[in-house]
């Protein structure tokens, strides 16, 4: 295959090379998919903006002994989300949850490292009090000051609206949240009056939405929300858990015929129907598993794990505990105000290997049975010592959902959550590779591969760091510069051969 090599010279003026006292480095400036590279072009062209890539996710603060705000891997990353700053049932209120300092150390980090830093508003049991502060002119006034006065305070590059779920009710959403059918024109008028604001302006906004498109009265194209989002990312998961009868996969990519739930693949197409451009929808992919308690007849024939959807009904169940999960921690999960009852029967994928599912490389640990699910191109796994039947993603469905990214020219990926990951990263890298983004790394990353190794692989981009060294003085006193010392027209080299 060709490789083409690129320089990247946008972005930096030359008042800046003359006034720098060491040596600059012209490395990748923005992370990038490979896989749209046109191998015929001169490669001394800059990359079209279109090309960039969201790498994205969210930080949830309770998993940070797992995982400080310092060791996530920045680098690998575009943005990220602090999740999450709550609703409150007043317009001029949102609690982090006791985590100010956290949010503090996190938004450091993430300029230190020049990634995006937002705070997610809403989520799950966070979502309550949306509808109202958006209900009326009045209150919308609010919740702007409200939303603009966090991102000043804590120095935000922008906000995340997870909201769960505008006209939500019939079971969608807590049955706490206050609904409105008038939730998805009042969502888009506040969001218009955020952007109109002076400081709301310089805020990238984004979302976080279920896999069907909002839906209200006297309101069926959601192109008005593209103008206002910079993306929205589709919740690719929870399209199937304890609720689900039968069972089925977290995270479908594809439609299967006879199961139920909905699909990734299906969910981009409504989307895009409803009037949302691909290019500004990003794949949310899940870094943990749902489980249930299925009995192994159920699931398992000749010793080979081959039913993806076996009958479940909850009701005539054991409890399903999850990762950490015990009563008592499940009563200290507030929704809507009252402790949690039921067990979620959620794992982290390192908490899978943390319990012994998974062995530390993420395989199938010894005694238990995995199999990959062609038609959904989702990972299952069950263990007969406990019964437990494992729906989740691993490296090899990422790289399904990494490629369904790039085939549908979407803009990139949002994993809930990166506390989920190992510390190696092993589903992050298994994005990274799938997707072909060069991360901004050591420049010795960026070298070729072997000459001489052949063979069909991704298409790759391999950027060079070009050095320029600052202009010196070669006499005593003042260095006068009066051309540019070093010339930029960098024609790169494009390798043309087997590599
Ligand atoms: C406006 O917000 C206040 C709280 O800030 C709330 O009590 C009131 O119900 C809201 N108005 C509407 C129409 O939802
Ligand atoms: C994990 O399991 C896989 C598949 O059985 C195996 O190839 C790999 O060596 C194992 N890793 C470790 C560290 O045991």
């Amino acid at each position: 295959m060709i490789l083409s090599t690129f320089f990247l010279l946008a972005a930096t003026s030359f008042s800046t090379i003359l006034a720098a006292p060491a040596p600059l480095f012209f490395g990748d400036l923005e992370k990038r998919h490979a896989g749209h590279a046109d191998q015929s072009e001169a490669a001394a062209e800059p990359r079209a903006p279109e090309s960039s890539v969201v790498a994205g996710g969210w930080y949830a603060p309770w998993y940070k002994q797992d995982l400080p705000v310092s060791a996530i891997s920045w680098e690998k990353y575009s943005e990220l989300a602090f999740a999450f700053a709550v609703t409150t049932p007043d317009s001029s209120v949102l609690d982090l949850l006791g985590e100010e300092e956290t949010l503090r150390e996190f938004v450091k980090e993430a300029q230190d490292h020049q990634v995006k830093a937002f705070v997610s508003v809403g989520g799950w049991t966070g979502s309550q009090y949306f509808s109202s502060a958006v209900a009326t002119a009045e209150n919308r006034t609010i919740f702007v000051k409200t939303i603009t006065g966090l991102a000043t305070e804590y120095n935000l590059d922008g906000i995340d609206f997870d909201w769960e779920f505008p006209n939500g009710g019939d079971g969608v959403g807590l049955p706490c949240n206050i609904n409105s059918e008038s939730d998805t024109q009042n969502f888009l008028t506040f969001l218009e009056e955020l952007k109109a604001d002076p400081v709301g302006s310089e805020l990238s906004l984004t979302a976080a939405a279920h896999i069907a498109p909002f839906t209200g009265a006297g309101i069926s194209d959601l192109s008005g929300f593209a103008q206002v989002f910079d993306h929205l990312v589709i919740m690719g998961y929870d399209i199937n858990g304890l609720w689900s009868t039968p069972a089925g996969a977290n995270a479908p990519l594809k439609t299967c015929p006879g199961r139920t739930g909905g699909s990734v693949e299906k969910a981009v197409d409504d989307w895009v129907a409803a009037g949302f451009p691909a290019d500004k929808l990003v794949l949310g992919v899940p870094f943990y598993a749902r489980s249930y308690i299925i009995p192994k007849e159920s699931v398992i024939q000749n010793d080979v794990l081959t039913t993806f959807n076996p009958a479940f009904d909850r009701a005539t169940m054991p409890p399903v505990f999850g990762e950490r999960e015990t009563l008592e921690t499940i009563a200290q999960t507030l929704e809507c105000g009252q402790p949690a009852e039921t067990p979620s029967g959620i794992f982290t994928f390192n908490g899978l290997i943390a319990t012994g599912y998974l062995n530390v490389s993420g395989e199938a640990a010894p005694g238990v049975f995995y199999a990959f699910d062609d038609c959904t191109e989702t990972s299952f796994l069950y263990r007969e010592s406990d019964g437990r039947f494992i729906s989740y993603d691993d490296t090899r469905s990422l790289a399904a959902k990494g490629q369904f990214i790039n085939d549908r020219g979407l803009a990139g990926f949002a994993a809930w959550h990166v506390g989920g990951d190992t510390r190696s990263d092993i589903l992050l890298d298994a994005l990274h590779e799938s997707m072909g983004i060069v991360a901004d790394t050591d420049s010795e990353e960026c070298i070729p591969s072997q000459p001489g190794e052949t063979g069909s692989g991704n298409d790759e981009v391999v950027t060079v760091t070009v050095t320029v060294a600052a202009p010196t003085s070669s006499a005593a006193g003042t260095p006068t510069v009066t051309s540019p010392a070093v010339s930029l027209t960098a024609a790169a080299t494009s390798y043309s051969g087997q590599y």
